[in-house]
């Protein structure tokens, strides 16, 4: 193991030791590799384990299962190529600027990566079956995945069925349907969007679940999903007021892939706060920030992406209270690769909160901060949000280079916003906050 460390290291050290090291490794490496390369039963099941086979098994959204070591070997050298290149697993952070405490990391460490790499140098050999970490559970692919936290949903609502077809455009579903079950106000803890399975894993690239209450102007955004992002728990003593009755507006973005089915329903689970208990903070949820068409514009209309080139994008936001930021989203589509998310203080301090990097359109990943990061921000704070899109031949994405590209609903076309996971609290909660965090940062520095 301990080799395996200092070649990870290396990796981010100056070239000349990197290249020195090297040389000295490799006749290490060649002289142990019977004896002491890495195993798949020691080395690599457990890594498998923990970021992989959530979405690698048999009725999960990877395109194979990674749980054997039958099912793997045959994999080997694309598992190095895709982990190597942080490809996958699918986490497109920026891991050299921002904020990098999350909740739901999904990244490899360089360590990991490096272990792999040369598990597959080495002809990725099995190792002791004795080895082995005893398996792990994995719930079945239509599974609530907040069940095994939060027990069962208190409350599930459905869209109304749509006929999938096979082939074809991009398709919109938005009926509208009762909202009911509740005797009165309650107050969201967590919700889970869940498309059917497995057709509907397949073909439901994003959609909301908003709730018009009965006789009230505003709208309660209950979940929000995207492939990558498929729930969320309001951290502790934040909630969503939700009425007893309204009418929730599905907006349903299905994407055929060649698997057809008639009456497709998407639920989503609600699990609320106890009965009469009301959490300290009223959140909206994920609020949709824009970075096109700002400035008294029509929405989009400044996306204009030439052919074969570049375009850079960015749209402010001044925030009117304080603020805390739990999520950070970015919804950009084929043509997009980078959304920055910065601060602008009102002392004039520019900070990166967080930046997507290696955007992909397939994936709409929810950056979750943990709570002893997550941005505080005070009255007036600028949030800057920038957006590049590639419209080269480079973008990997990218189905047609030749195209100019402008503002639309389809994955071809573009958009440019993100969707931010808020809080706005007032001042003497924004007191309490940041006086919480000095505390605990002291405590941590004095540990
Ligand atoms: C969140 C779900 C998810 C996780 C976690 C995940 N994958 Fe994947 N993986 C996918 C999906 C979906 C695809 C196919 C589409 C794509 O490439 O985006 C894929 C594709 C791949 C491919 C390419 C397969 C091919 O035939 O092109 C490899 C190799 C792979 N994953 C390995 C891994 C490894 C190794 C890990 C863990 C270190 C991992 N994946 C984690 C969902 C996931």
């Amino acid at each position: 193991m301990i080799r395996f460390r200092f070649l990870a290291q290396n990796t981010v050290a100056p070239i000349l030791s990197a290249l020195l090291a090297a040389t000295l490794m490799s006749s290490v490496v060649a002289q142990s590799d019977l004896t002491s390369a890495p195993t798949f039963s020691k080395d690599i099941a457990p890594i498998l384990q923990e970021k992989c086979q959530t979405c690698h098994n048999p009725e999960g959204i990877g395109p194979m299962p990674l749980m054997t070591y039958g099912q793997v070997k045959p994999f080997a050298a694309l598992i190095k190529d895709r982990t190597v290149k942080r490809i996958m697993p699918p986490w497109h952070n920026d891991p050299t600027t921002g904020i990098q405490k999350f909740k739901n990391d999904a990244s490899l460490s360089e360590e990991q990566i490096a272990l792999i790499s040369a598990w597959v140098d080495a002809q990725a050999p099995e190792g002791d079956p004795a080895d082995l970490p005893a398996p792990i559970q994995i719930a079945s692919g239509g599974a609530w995945h907040l069940q095994e936290q939060m027990g069962p949903p208190d409350l599930i609502i459905k869209s109304s069925p749509f006929d999938v077809i096979a082939n074809g455009q991009d398709q919109w579903w938005t009926p509208d349907v009762k909202f009911e079950g509740l005797d009165g106000e309650r107050w969201l803890r967590a919700a889970e969007f869940k498309p059917s399975y497995p057709l509907g894993k397949k073909v439901v690239h994003h959609g909301h679940a908003v709730l018009i209450p009965e006789g009230e102007s505003r709208q309660v955004a209950l979940a929000r999903y995207g492939v990558g992002k498929s729930w969320e728990i309001y951290p502790e003593g934040t909630g969503m007021r939700v009425p007893a009755k309204g009418t929730i507006a599905w907006n349903l973005h299905y994407f055929p892939v060649g698997a057809e089915g008639d009456n497709d329903v998407v639920e989503v689970g609600l699990w609320f706060y106890p009965e009469g208990e009301q959490p300290e903070l009223e959140t909206a949820g994920e609020a949709m920030f824009r970075v096109d068409g700002l400035n008294g514009m029509a929405r989009g209309q400044d996306i204009l992406i030439p052919p074969n080139g570049y375009q850079v994008l960015t749209g402010t936001h001044v925030l009117q209270s304080p603020a805390v930021i739990h999520s950070y989203r970015p919804h950009l589509h084929m043509r997009g690769k980078v959304m920055t998310m910065e601060a602008i203080y009102p002392d004039g301090r520019k900070e990166v909160l967080s930046q997507v990097n290696k955007y992909n359109h397939n994936w709409q990943i929810s950056y979750i901060y943990a709570d002893d990061v997550k941005p505080i921000l005070p009255a007036g704070t600028v949030l800057q949000f920038t957006s590049v899109f590639d419209n080269t031949a480079n973008n990997p994405l990218n189905p047609d280079p030749n195209q100019w590209v402008v503002f639309g609903r389809r994955g071809v076309d573009e958009m440019s916003h993100a969707w931010v996971g808020i809080t706005y609290i007032n001042e003497e909660q924004y007191q309490q906050a940041i006086d919480q965090r000095r505390i605990s940062q002291e405590t941590l520095s004095l540990k």
